[in-house]
């Protein structure tokens, strides 16, 4: 068996703590890593003002896969500047990287029974991009554009990961959520997109759902949902919507994938730092260990990564307690 090459960014706050755990589970199923690890985030840059120096950069791109906990300073804190470790950093990976993907699955029970969906967000275009700027910036008459991009290989590579998501699982069901009623040109070449795409899969079932009428559905009948895709901004949101109704962010797993393996993807939780609750015992790591068992997948441990996935879903199903960060990672090591 060959030793995966995994970066591992524990960042600031509980990353570090959720990312140990994950390891930690990782071993106990039995798959050897070559770890290396990078100091980057907050903490990071108010020592040396670093971000992401390319030289890392350089050293991430050779890797087999990247596990990051959290970056972020504390809540309220104006050391860093609003955005820099956001543009700089993950956003950075994601397009350096072409992270194409961000897949996120949601499991639990909900409003109206149980909630078994993935959404397959599109992560490096739409108003991520970067496009736009400012116009007459700090007058009166100031003007500030902040594009959606939407490229047509961008738009149709993703809405293809999502059609071959939607047949590999049972249910083979697969919404597209945009605001095609407003957003008339992105909107477009979405539909579009996805009707063409969607006729190479005829045994997936496809409906569209504006994004507005999605969030009520994911509140009061997130079981109707299988697979979802959207664009970059629109799944930023129902995700996190979907994970509040879902068991809560502290299970909410996430894949950044280059599923054309150009170069390593990243996994992550999709919660923050929580600076508030480090050193406490109090951060859950179910998010982190399925993020690493993402991760495991699509290094091709398949069965490894199914133990962890269906351990990390049955103690979210009995409920962690007042068990500590570590010992619930004990408990998942335990059942792998
Ligand atoms: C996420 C986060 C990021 C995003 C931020 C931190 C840049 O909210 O991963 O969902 O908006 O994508
Ligand atoms: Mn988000």
């Amino acid at each position: 068996m060959s030793t995966h090459r995994v970066g591992v960014i524990g960042g600031d706050g509980i990353g570090p703590e959720v990312v140990a755990e994950a390891l930690k589970v990782v071993a106990a199923a039995g798959v050897q890593l070559d770890l290396g690890h990078y100091d980057l985030g907050a903490d990071r840059y108010l020592r040396t003002g670093d971000v992401l120096p390319d030289a890392v950069l350089d050293e991430l791109r050779a890797l087999d896969a990247v596990l990051l906990g959290a970056v972020g300073p504390p809540v309220g804190s104006t050391a860093v500047p609003p955005g820099l470790l956001e543009r700089g950093l993950l956003l950075r990976l994601r397009f350096e990287l072409d992270l194409y993907i961000n897949l996120r699955p949601f499991n639990g029970t909900g409003p109206g029974g149980d909630i078994d969906l993935a959404v397959v967000r599109e992560n490096t275009e739409g108003t991520y991009a970067g496009e736009g700027g400012f116009l007459r910036r700090g007058t009166p008459h100031e003007v500030a554009t902040q594009g959606s991009v939407n490229t047509r290989h961008g738009v149709e590579r993703c809405v293809r990961f999502a059609f071959e998501l939607a047949r590999s699982r049972p249910r083979h069901h697969l919404t597209l959520v945009h605001k095609t009623n407003v957003l008339t040109f992105a909107g477009d070449l979405w539909q579009r997109a996805f009707d063409e795409v969607g006729a190479d899969f005829g045994e997936v079932e496809t409906a569209y759902n504006h994004v507005d009428a999605a969030c009520i559905y994911l509140v009061e009948a997130p079981g109707r949902y299988d697979v979802i895709v959207t664009d970059n901004l629109f799944g930023d949101i129902l995700t996190d919507l979907a994970g509040a109704v879902s068991g809560g962010i502290g299970l909410a797993a996430s894949a950044n994938l280059n599923p054309a393996r150009t170069g390593p993807s990243l996994f992550e939780p999709v919660h923050g730092a929580a600076h508030d609750i480090v050193g406490t015992g109090r951060a859950n790591p179910l998010a982190a260990i399925r993020s690493a068992a993402m991760m495991l997948d699509h290094l091709g441990e398949a069965d490894a990564a199914a133990r962890i996935t269906k351990a990390v879903l049955e103690c979210a199903r009995a409920g962690t307690g007042g068990a500590s960060t570590s010992e619930v990672g004990d408990l998942v090591a335990e059942r792998v």
